[in-house]
């Protein structure tokens, strides 16, 4: 159904750099004109330091100056599928709780999700509004 992106995916999951977990995770964001940003997790010889694929993709994203994400894509070199992990949901609720979240796994299968639906009870930016 995403041929173009699951190649896409393939391509960047290589650039991912997993010295150590050797699990390699690519992501992209599409904005609704068809502009992409990428993000591959990037780890560190200080473990803690280790950034995921799906913050470092926001980040692109957001330099990128695109507008609202559209989607996600989460690729995996799996059989199951993936979900973002706690830190990583948190910032992806912050531009729109109803963003699409669309894991492949290594055959191309996928498995659709809202972020809200990986978050309940979140925090938010409305929750700042309401201290004085
Ligand atoms: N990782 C991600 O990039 N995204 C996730 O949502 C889960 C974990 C990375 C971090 C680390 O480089 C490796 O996967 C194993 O935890």
């Amino acid at each position: 159904m995403n041929a173009g992106i699951f190649d896409e995916l393939k391509k960047l999951i290589t650039r991912a750099y997993a010295p150590y977990s050797h699990f390699k995770v690519a992501v992209i964001i599409r904005d609704k004109k068809g502009n992409f940003a990428r993000g591959v997790n990037v780890e560190n010889a200080s473990y803690g330091l280790t950034s995921c694929a799906e913050r470092n993709a926001v980040f692109s994203f957001v330099a990128s100056g695109f507008e609202k994400p559209a989607e996600l894509f989460l690729y995996t070199e799996t059989d199951g599928f993936t979900a973002p992990c706690g830190a990583c949901r948190q910032v992806l609720m912050e531009f729109d709780p109803n963003l699409p979240v669309i894991m492949l796994n290594r055959s191309g299968d996928e498995k659709r999700v809202l972020i809200a639906e990986l978050v309940p009870l979140p925090f938010g930016p409305k929750d700042l509004d309401e201290a004085t």
